[in-house]
């Protein structure tokens, strides 16, 4: 059932695209549609694995969790390559009195110095997860001992009909996660996975250590 649909994934990944960029106006819209309400509550699992004093959001999109963690007085950066998702994101932290820096710019090529960050954090990233050039990046501007924190959902049920259903909401992309793992395992990072939640679906965490280097000979 889930192969015969491959063949769409591709008018998937075209509707995706402009959902980030002409259509970003409908994004909120459409990922409270497709999670049934849960978009917001998935992302939020992100911040119980931040740690430390300084934050980048990775892909933020229309910058919803940039608001949650401004207005938890956290001091995040943000990075989207779309100009339409920044407009919005700007105008949306605007109207609520937010002032949180953002940077227009790309997983694979951050803007930022080495060991800069604590926290890496992206949810529901793009194709960007899959490739090794992000990861090498987000290793090299995590601080030793800092985490990167990805935000993903998978279903866990083997229900039919609930299948069918999630493939429509989150179409397969095949090969997918064996590619992130192999470009995560080139990172350097230390990885590990939590899985939080009950239920059919629930929220993958994906962890990535950057170890200190003298922790390393120890
Ligand atoms: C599925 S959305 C997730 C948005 C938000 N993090 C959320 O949880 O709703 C993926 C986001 O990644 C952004 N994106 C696409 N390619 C990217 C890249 N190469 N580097 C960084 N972000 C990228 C898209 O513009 C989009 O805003």
């Amino acid at each position: 059932m889930l192969r015969s649909l491959h063949p769409i994934s591709a008018l998937y990944t075209f509707f995706y695209r402009q959902l980030y960029t002409r259509l970003a106006w409908a994004y909120d819209g459409v990922s409270w549609l497709v999670s049934l309400g849960r978009w917001d509550g998935w992302r939020r699992v992100a911040l119980g694995f931040v740690s430390g004093a300084d934050v980048l959001e990775v892909g933020f999109g229309t910058g919803e969790l940039l608001s949650e963690m401004a207005s938890r007085g956290m001091a995040v950066t943000g990075l989207e390559p779309s100009a339409a998702m920044q407009r919005i994101t700007a105008r949306k932290l605007g109207v609520r009195g937010q002032d949180v820096p953002r940077v227009q710019g790309f997983a694979q090529a951050l803007p930022f110095a080495d060991a800069t960050f604590d926290t890496v954090l992206s949810t529901f990233p793009a194709g960007f997860a899959t490739d090794p050039a992000t990861h090498a990046e987000f290793a090299r501007i995590l601080r030793p001992g800092g985490w990167l924190v990805i935000v993903d959902v998978a279903l866990c049920s083997d229900n039919p009909l609930l299948r069918l259903l999630y493939s429509i909401a989150f179409p397969p992309k095949p090969g997918a996660t064996a590619k992130f793992r192999q470009a995560l395992d080139g990172s350097g990072l230390r990885i590990a996975g939590r899985i939080v939640g009950q239920g059919a679906v629930r929220v993958v965490v994906t962890l990535g250590e950057k170890v200190a280097s003298d922790a390393r000979v120890a």
